[in-house]
């Protein structure tokens, strides 16, 4: 199995939690993606639900699907929400954001009943950390607080994209920092939450309430 068709099987076995009347987040990247495209087509055979998007990018692609969406004003609560993830360990702590959308992630994710992570088989960790932290920041706070990620023991850098700064939805800029393993995750989650200029980390603890993981041999079940 490719990386992509783990991602698809996972996708899967996710959408099989959605049903008629829920509100439903969706989640941001190549593997929430493949998910937005099976609930377009669940929409298409009728299946009746409003969806939040954790992105711009998500919500032209739902809207390009006919899934109607919502903003967080035109709800009071939301069932399901499916996410991708950068890593995941055995606790169902992730790292998120490598594509830049964490911050309206978690926002979604706090407001959801349920949150339900879908990922390959690789973003599977023993310690969280080989993947660069991505800590959403204001524009104005930026080089303020590079030596102060480093000072926290990371390598940071400001993420650019096309050879310029890249901006997230929200217009802040993302600082990804490279801690190598992270020991202490709940740790430094408080460290980073409290650092005037930061809007959001990307440690996600104590949100995911179901893991699947495509592997080769199906769909790994974890939490729920
Ligand atoms: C976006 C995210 C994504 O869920 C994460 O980067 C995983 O992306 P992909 O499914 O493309 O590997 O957190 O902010």
């Amino acid at each position: 199995m490719t990386e992509d068709d783990q991602k698809l099987a996972a996708a899967k076995a996710a959408v099989d939690y959605i049903k008629d009347g829920m509100v439903v987040g969706l989640g941001t990247g190549s593997t929430a993606s493949k998910m937005v495209d099976l609930v377009g087509a669940r929409v298409k055979d009728g299946l009746d639900i409003v969806a939040v998007p954790t992105s711009e990018a998500t919500a032209e692609q739902a809207k390009g699907l006919g899934i109607k969406v919502v903003g967080l004003d035109e709800v009071s609560v939301i069932d399901v929400t499916i996410d991708g993830t950068d890593e995941v360990d055995s606790e169902m702590r992730l790292i998120k954001g490598g594509g830049g959308a964490h911050l309206r992630e978690k926002i979604v994710a706090s407001l959801s009943d349920q949150m339900i992570v879908i990922a390959e088989n690789k973003k599977m960790v023993e310690t969280l950390g080989a993947f660069k932290l991505p800590v959403e920041v204001i524009p104005f706070a930026a080089s303020a607080l590079l030596p102060k990620m480093e000072a926290l023991g990371s390598d940071p850098v400001i993420r650019q994209k096309d050879g310029k700064d890249f901006h997230t939805d929200e217009g802040n800029l993302i600082i990804d920092c490279a801690f190598g393993a992270i020991d202490d995750p709940e740790n430094l989650a408080i460290t980073l939450s409290t650092m005037a200029g930061v809007v959001e980390h990307g440690l996600f603890i104590d949100f995911a309430d179901v893991v699947l993981i495509g592997t080769d041999d199906g769909v790994e079940k974890f939490g729920g």
